[in-house]
Parts: structure tokens; sequence; C-alpha cells
């Protein structure tokens, strides 16, 4: 039988439980964000507390954690950016090898768009590398387009990145695009 998975915002008391996930992700998947472990090994626990506690509450920055029978195994981030033309978007985006291609990853992106969308966003972005084929496969089957924006890869220069989106009715109107 399918273990059960749910998905909830991150509570304030949750510092070690970011952290252990954070951690997890880029041990088992480094290629597929921009910090590295070193980065995350190196921040000392208050700034995952500080992080926890913020995105439990704010209005333009969030945390979900997927559970599978009420362990954690997965994680997103959805945050509004402050440039002039507010975007949305998801990232950091993973789900324990051990509960893959289970939708987890698909009840993420969709707790989190649903999040943005209350926020007032329309249009939900994720820079996702080129070379990460099942990251891409990914958000294509979840309706995903290109954006036609491309970058180089902060941490390998010689890799691009491709800006991905997806139109969602707004629920609100904290702001506009
Ligand atoms: C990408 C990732 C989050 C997908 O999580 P998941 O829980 O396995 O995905 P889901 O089960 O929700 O998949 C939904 C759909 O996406 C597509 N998909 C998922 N994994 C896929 C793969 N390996 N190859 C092709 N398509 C895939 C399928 O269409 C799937 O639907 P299906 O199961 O009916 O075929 C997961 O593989 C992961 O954590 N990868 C490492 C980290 C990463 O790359 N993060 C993204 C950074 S941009």
């Amino acid at each position: 039988m399918s273990p059960s998975l749910t998905v909830r915002r991150i509570t304030a008391d949750q510092g070690a439980v970011f952290r252990e996930l954070r951690t997890a992700s880029l041990r088992e998947a480094p290629y597929a964000f921009g910090a590295t472990l070193e980065d995350a090994l190196s921040a000392d626990a208050a700034s995952f507390n500080a992080t926890a506690a913020d995105h439990a509450v704010s209005l333009s920055v969030s945390t979900f954690i997927l559970y599978t029978e009420g362990h954690p195994a997965g994680l997103i981030e959805a945050h509004v950016d402050d440039a002039e033309v507010r975007r949305a978007f998801v990232c950091e985006l993973w789900v324990a090898p051990a509960v893959r291609h289970l939708r987890g990853g698909e009840l993420l992106v969709d707790t989190a768009s649903n999040w943005l969308a209350s926020v007032g966003a329309t249009e939900i972005y994720a820079w996702v590398a080129d070379a990460n084929r099942t990251a891409m496969r990914f958000y294509e089957a979840l309706g995903f387009g290109p954006a036609g924006e491309h970058r180089r890869v902060e941490r390998a220069a010689d890799q691009v990145e491709s800006l991905l989106v997806r139109h969602v009715p707004t629920t609100s109107q904290v702001f506009q695009q």
C-alpha cells in the first residue's frame, strides 16, 4: 500500500527539521540547488530557527514540508521576489528518494502554488537547470512551460538554467503582476 502523503506549512519551532531536510537535499541532489552542502553545514542552528520562524508567518516567503506517515520527507520554498515587477517563485524542491513517484512533488508544488495564489500571484515561476532532466519533465508534467529566460547556474558557470512558468487562478488582490 502507498504511504499517505501530506503537506503542511513549516511552523516556527521546526528549525531542526528544516536543517535536516535542507542538508539531506543538498547531500542527495547537489546538482539541483544553488547552495552547497558545505553552506548548510556551516550555518548555525540559530539561522535555521530564524528562517523557520519567518517562513511560518511571512506573507512573502514560506516553506512547506512533505510528510509520509507523519515523517518529514521533502520540502519546497515559495516566495514573492522584491523586484519592481513582483514575481512568485517556487524553489528548493526536494522529495526523499524513498517516496519519489508517489506525487509528493506534485503535492508540494500545488500547495506552494495555492499559497502564492492566496497572496495574489497569477503566475508561478521556477528556475530549473537544463541538465536536470527529471526536474524539467516533472515541471512540464505539472503544466509549467518555458518563460523565455535563461541564466548561468551560479555554482557551475558552464551550465545553464531556464525559467519555467505556470499560470494559476488568483485568489487574492494583494499584489498584481
Ligand atoms: C523532481 C522531484 C521533486 C519529483 O518528485 P516526485 O515526488 O518523485 O514527483 P511526482 O511523483 O509528484 O511526479 C509527478 C509527475 O512528474 C513527472 N516525473 C516525476 N519524476 C520523473 C522522472 N524521474 N522522470 C520523468 N518524469 C518524472 C511524471 O510525469 C510524474 O507523474 P507520473 O508519476 O504519473 O508519471 C524529485 O525527483 C526530486 O526531489 N529530485 C531531486 C531534487 C530536484 O531535482 N529538485 C528540483 C530542483 S529544480
